[in-house]
């Protein structure tokens, strides 16, 4: 049975704002102001918090709220555009709108770490996964009928576990609390050896060092420290972390803990993206069980004075949450902002303490580090790459889903086991990762070769590649936050100068602007966003020139109509004689 009002702890400002979307289906000035006075923050900070995350809205949404995921992998290439066209005609509804009787909203989201399960949408927070034109056609009527969603078929709530391959983290879980009693018996100091010299490297995307980013964090002068656990999983096209949270949330909580008891921290967050909100429960659940077993909660398995307690808060729609100290920001209570670095999070982090920020694989495997020692993990991996990595696999092959494999696992490899056959481009690390072509398939899986957080993207030869990177464009100019201008507007004009493209309007001298506006892009940015947004464009056009050539007109041709866009010149000077207008052929 689907759990579609998922209890938030309402002591925290985006779990309020949950609650009264939830209610009023929008969040309405009253709300607003009654929630600054709750939280004792001036009004405009909520409004700013209310503006910034897409999950929040001014405007009343509809009873049957939804949201189709546009992702690359689980809304372009499964068609979604056509069946969101068609959902929409059965439900009389204008895309972005809500109808006029409120009975339903839909519009696009972006990906919704579903890319294993085909075409998805959110439908009041809560995932339906695997749509087709007559699932959709049963899902119209049962919103025309205002059937509540607890009485739709079960099963469509149920998202199946798609893992094909299992490696050092995923063959055997972790026995609750063998982590932690291997830490108490070696000690603080010894423990952090451990961690180090397994070599373990973040998972989230970075690749910095754990080791010494746990190191740097206890060495941090602060009255507390923190733990942040990184759930926010926003790249298109990964959905690891989704199964790792459902299937492995214990051996997560004892990596926090274990990550607490070396920096010493007595307190840890779950940053858990808003899509994933259907795992609230479960996850909450674990944290009780593990209480239970006094793995969390004071003198912790009996370790005098070692206290340490996770809450889990849980965001609102907005990649760039994602990014960790954007991420800080919204766990306090504001936009997601990314901050000016340095001060980084290890030092200056959670309300100006020490903090350390980590994906959830990365604390899997902290782990189980510390309870089978760094040489066990060592088994596995290249010098620079030690260990497995955990690959979130969509697109054209025929078994979608996790794999997980030794760093050091060729391209070609990964094709192989996932049944992908006459492939025409892999893209690594999500929209900005990087474009693979065959001549690269021997390349390794691995930091220093072929890195990736974990998405693993395949284009098969039917592929419009130009297309792809339409998506991708369109993905940052959506998720870009605005803070800065080359990433705010540069992002915006490499959309545009691709649908130029696409769209037979470009010429030769958009391939250069486009070379030069990514360039702008990528360097002149705040954030590891704008820094990659364009690294999917220069990719295409160095691996795959003809995708864009192909589309070119000789000559260059305007993009608008000068003469139309000088109508309200000749309104405003009662002039519309042939003089007037412009000479078109000239
Ligand atoms: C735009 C952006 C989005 C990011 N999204 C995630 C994310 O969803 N999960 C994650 O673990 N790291 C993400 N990162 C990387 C984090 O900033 C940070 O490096 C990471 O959480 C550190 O954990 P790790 O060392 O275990 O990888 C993102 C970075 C950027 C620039
Ligand atoms: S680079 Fe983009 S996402 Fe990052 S701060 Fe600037 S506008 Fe925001």
């Amino acid at each position: 049975m689907i759990n579609c009002s998922s209890s938030f702890a309402h002591e925290h400002l985006l779990h309020r704002l949950h609650a009264i979307q939830q209610q009023y289906r929008h969040i309405p000035p009253h709300a607003m102001q009654q929630t600054a006075s709750e939280f004792n923050v001036p009004l405009s900070q909520v409004a700013a918090v209310v503006a910034f995350y897409s999950f929040f809205s001014t405007q009343p949404r509809g009873r049957f709220d939804i949201l189709f995921s546009n992702c690359t992998s689980c809304g372009y290439l499964t068609g979604e555009r056509n069946l969101l066209q068609m959902f929409c005609q059965q439900l009389q509804v204008t895309p972005g709108k809500t109808r006029a009787d409120g009975l339903v909203s839909i519009d696009e989201t972006s990906c919704i770490g579903m890319c294993d399960q085909g075409a998805s949408l959110l439908i009041n927070g809560v995932p339906v996964t695997g749509l087709n034109a007559a699932k959709l056609t049963q899902i119209a009527q049962l919103i025309i009928d205002e059937i509540p969603l607890q009485q739709w078929p079960g099963a469509w709530f149920d998202i199946p576990d798609t893992i094909h391959r299992r490696d050092l983290l995923l063959t055997e879980h972790l026995i609750p609390g063998t982590a932690l009693q291997r830490a108490f018996q070696y000690g603080v100091s010894e423990t952090l050896a451990i961690i180090q010299q397994s070599g373990l490297r973040g998972r989230g995307g970075a690749g910095f060092d754990t080791g010494k980013k746990w190191q740097l964090c206890r060495a941090a002068p602060g009255k507390a420290r923190y733990v942040v656990c990184n759930a926010d999983e926003g790249e298109p096209g990964t959905f690891k972390d989704r199964l790792l949270l459902r299937e492995y949330a214990s051996a997560l909580f004892e990596g926090m803990a274990l990550c607490a008891f070396v920096i010493g921290a007595q307190k840890g967050f779950v940053y858990l993206r808003g899509e994933y909100r259907y795992l609230l429960p479960h996850l909450q659940t674990t944290l009780e069980r593990r209480h239970d077993q006094g793995l969390l909660g004071n003198d912790i398995l009996g370790q005098p004075g070692f206290d340490f307690d996770i809450d889990i808060v849980v965001g609102a729609g907005a990649y760039i949450c994602g990014e960790e100290s954007a991420l800080i920001e919204s766990l306090e209570g504001k936009p997601g902002i990314p901050r000016i670095r340095p001060p980084f999070p290890v030092t200056h982090g959670y309300l100006g303490q020490p903090t350390v920020v980590n994906n959830v694989e990365t604390f899997i495997a902290a782990a189980h580090i510390a309870a089978r020692g760094s040489a066990w993990f060592k088994t596995a991996g290249t010098p620079s790459s030690a260990g497995s990595k955990i690959l979130s696999i969509s697109g054209d092959c025929e078994k979608s889903g996790i794999y997980e494999y030794p760093f050091g696992v060729t391209v070609q490899q990964v094709l192989d086991d996932c049944g992908a056959t006459d492939v025409q481009a892999v893209q690594t690390g999500g929209p900005a990762g990087t474009l693979l072509s065959p001549a690269e398939f021997g390349r390794a899986i691995a930091f220093d070769d072929a890195a990736t957080g974990g998405s693993f993207l395949v284009f098969g030869q039917q592929r419009d590649l130009l297309a792809i990177h339409r998506n991708f464009a369109h993905f940052f100019a959506h998720e870009s936050c605005g803070f800065c201008t080359p990433c705010r507007v540069g992002t915006q004009l490499l959309k545009n100068a691709l649908n130029n493209i696409a769209e037979g309007r470009g010429a030769a001298a958009d391939i250069d602007e486009l070379q030069h506006l990514s360039r702008i892009v990528q360097h002149q940015s705040h954030c590891g966003l704008g820094h990659t947004a364009a690294n999917h464009v220069l990719d295409g056009l160095r691996k795959f020139p003809q995708v864009f050539s192909l589309h070119l007109r000789p000559h260059f041709t305007a993009r608008f109509d000068l003469d139309q866009a000088l109508a309200s010149a000749r309104q405003i000077t009662h002039r519309d004689d042939a003089g007037a207008h412009l000479d078109n052929e000239r």
